[in-house]
């Protein structure tokens, strides 16, 4: 089966433009800015396809075989088994169909907004709380000191983790993130893969406490209801709580340290938010994920041979990703 973009026919380029990560991480939003004024996608492996209207509508239309990776990211790395393996192979986050389906519907039921809504009092605590701790200081180190914590407190808190397990727990997390971004390197695996395995049996141990000794809290009813529904195997039911804290963790801590870096290069706009209207906070919060989200582009593969742009792609051979950075 081949699928053609009729959108792009008329002003398909020989070969898409590329760029370099160091460019990307000089300044996504001047790459991109220059790229969308060239193409509406760059990239050779992974196509990365620049969202912008009406090209979107017609992309999403027309990639309609398309699936998560799986471990296909791993496997590209010579990486087929171990802890990191086991928990991307069989995690919601990267499955489909009916095995994405059977690992979410657990999660969500015992992931309640009541759940969320009422830890925000302790949120806000432990926020007040970071600050405090630097206030005497001069300056702060706002990603070590803020973002990163909090997170991690959060997931602590829901999870019900002692305070002094903490900084371990979030060295591990933050260590596996990398798995779940583009741009880890082959020499980050020795060290993701013994975070994996110390985060693994970490959870085990939270999962057959809470069997024992069941609690009125968040890992208690997602036990009860895998354990009830009798769909997922054991590392599955690990896993799903694994994605939840990694999913959970580098999202924010880069969304944090985004916004405050936007909001800086904007004073007007950092003096307006700190010291005028509070009522600005949800929208200038909002507007900075709109505007360079921490998660940039969300990449798929293609299910079935497809012509991407004027070029064939074999099945599987292709993954391509949305990008969504400072798009109108
Ligand atoms: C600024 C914050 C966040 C951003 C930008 C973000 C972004 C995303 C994106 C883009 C996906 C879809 C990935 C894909 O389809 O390939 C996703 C999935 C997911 N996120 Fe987040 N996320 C954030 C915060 C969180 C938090 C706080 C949690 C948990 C406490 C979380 C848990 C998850 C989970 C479990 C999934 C998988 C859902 C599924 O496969 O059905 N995320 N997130």
């Amino acid at each position: 089966m081949s699928t053609t973009f009729s959108y792009f026919r008329d002003r398909r380029p020989a070969e898409p433009p590329t760029f370099s990560i160091s460019e990307l991480d000089r300044d996504p939003h001047v790459l991109f800015r220059r790229m969308r004024l060239m193409t509406r996608f760059c990239g050779v492996t992974t196509v990365v396809i620049l969202r912008s209207a009406p090209a979107m509508s017609s992309v999403s239309m027309a990639i309609r075989a398309r699936g998560q990776m799986e471990t296909e990211r791993l496997r590209s790395h010579g990486v087929t088994g171990g802890y990191l393996y086991d928990i991307l192979q069989h995690t919601m986050l990267y499955s489909n169909g009916t095995a994405h389906r059977q690992r979410r519907a657990p999660l969500s039921r015992a992931f309640a907004f009541r759940l969320i809504t009422e830890l925000r009092p302790a949120i806000r605590a432990r926020a007040h709380e970071l600050i405090d701790q630097v206030e005497s200081r001069s300056e702060m180190d706002f990603v070590d000191d803020f973002a990163a914590p909090i997170p991690a407190h959060i997931i602590s808190e829901i999870l019900g983790l002692p305070e002094q397990d903490i900084p371990e727990f979030t060295r591990w997390v933050y260590s596996i993130s990398r798995a779940i971004s583009f741009s880890f390197l082959q020499s980050d695996i020795p060290d993701m893969e013994d975070a994996a395995r110390n985060l693994t049996e970490y959870v085990r141990k939270l999962l057959c406490d809470r069997r024992a000794t069941p609690r009125l809290d968040f890992l208690s009813s997602y036990v009860l209801g895998v354990d009830a529904d009798e769909k997922l195997s054991p590392i599955e039911v690990i896993s799903q709580i694994v994605t939840v804290i990694i999913g959970g963790s580098d999202t924010t801590r880069a969304a944090m340290a985004i916004q405050v870096f936007l909001l800086l290069q904007h004073r007007e706009q950092w003096d307006a938010v700190c010291t005028g209207d509070m009522s600005l906070i949800a929208g200038a919060v909002s507007e900075a994920m709109r505007y360079e989200p921490s998660v940039g582009s969300t990449p798929r593969f293609t299910l079935a041979d497809i012509e991407i742009f004027g070029i064939p792609r074999a099945r599987r051979q292709c993954a391509f990703a949305i990008n969504s950075v400072g798009h109108a």
